[in-house]
């Protein structure tokens, strides 16, 4: 399933948007020119990590500081919260994200 994220001008470098697609919440992060789509929530208490700092790959998470990469979704303080990664595209200036079945 494809969703649309946003314009691609409202994703400036390190900046972020997550949206909300039934259960799940996913972020898309532009950090180093490029897109990366992970989940949108912390696997701790599941605070948004859209609202995180972004530095190079890294974004912290706001509520209790928890990194992950957001190219790879590895958690750099707990090896079991690994967040899924999904595709992104960007067609006629609007983000996609693609979702599994
Ligand atoms: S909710 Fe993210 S570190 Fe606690």
């Amino acid at each position: 399933m494809r969703v649309r994220i946003c314009n691609v001008n409202e994703l400036g470098e390190g900046s972020a948007k997550s949206v909300q697609i039934l259960a799940r919440r996913v972020a898309v992060f532009r950090t180093g020119g490029q897109l990366y789509a992970i989940d949108g929530d912390c696997k701790h208490m599941k605070a948004s990590l859209a609202a995180g700092e972004i530095n190079g790959a890294v974004v912290t998470c706001p509520m209790h500081g928890w990194k992950y990469d957001v190219t790879t979704g590895a958690c750099l303080n707990e090896p079991w919260a690994q967040l899924r990664t999904y595709e992104v595209a960007v067609e006629d200036g609007v983000v996609w994200v693609e979702l599994p079945a």
